[in-house]
């Protein structure tokens, strides 16, 4: 075995593969990604979508930014360099999940193209399905769930994503979701219409 020049011995090589888990498991991994301001809706709308592949016999996983961020991400705050190692160390996470044979729920605001840049640069761009939960910031802001926006127009938080932080929205999403013009369940619906046949080829739609 030839060590690299920094002491780390990779043994990839030696662990069961994606392809036999996927036969395994009856799917194709994928790794989809809600992506949309803070109460846009992207944890309730990925919890639906899951129920319905479940429901389909998929196997998901949902990663999700106030999850992650209490557990392996506990040190990352919201500047851009945090945010930045928060989505890096997430796509890596994604990556094992793939490896496995698993579908990923994503569920983070994942603001900037830079940002997403990384996840594809982690996953390559034939893994990941982008979905854009497009809810205005003025929706957001009037349902203000947790608190956080009335919070940031008071000042008591900084570097609040839509007001003194940055959100690009995603440039030629493959999906994207109004929740203005639909209920949790159809937009959870719409998104399970594209990703299903890419999980299964050869799903069809109970009569
Ligand atoms: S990301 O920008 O790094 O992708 P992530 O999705 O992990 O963000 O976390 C966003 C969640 O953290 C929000 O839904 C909200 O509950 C909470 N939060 C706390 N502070 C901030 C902030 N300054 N900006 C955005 N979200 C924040």
């Amino acid at each position: 075995m030839k060590p690299n020049d920094t002491n780390i011995y990779p043994v990839f090589e030696r662990i069961a593969g994606r392809p036999e888990k996927e036969i395994l498991l009856g799917q194709k991994a994928i790794s989809i990604w809600l992506i949309g301001l803070s109460g846009a809706g992207k944890t309730t709308i990925g919890s639906a979508l899951e129920k319905q592949l479940i429901e389909n016999g998929v196997l998901t996983q949902i990663l999700d930014g106030d999850n992650i961020r209490s557990g392996i991400n506990r040190n990352l705050k919201f500047t851009e360099t945090d945010r930045e190692e928060n989505i890096r160390r997430i796509a890596e996470v994604n990556k094992l999940f793939i490896n496995c044979g698993v579908v990923t729920i994503n569920c983070f605001i994942n603001p900037t193209h830079e940002t997403r840049n990384f996840v594809e640069h982690i996953l390559g761009k034939q893994d990941i399905i982008t979905v854009f939960i497009n809810t205005p910031i003025e929706i957001c802001e009037q349902r203000d769930v947790k608190g956080l926006y009335k919070k940031a127009r008071a000042g008591e938080l900084k570097n609040f994503t839509g007001i003194d932080s940055p959100f690009e929205a995603p440039e030629n999403p493959d999906v994207t979701v109004f929740t203005e013009k639909s209920n949790v369940e159809e937009s959870a619906r719409h998104i399970f219409n594209y990703v299903i046949e890419k999980i299964k080829p050869t799903w069809k739609k109970k009569s």
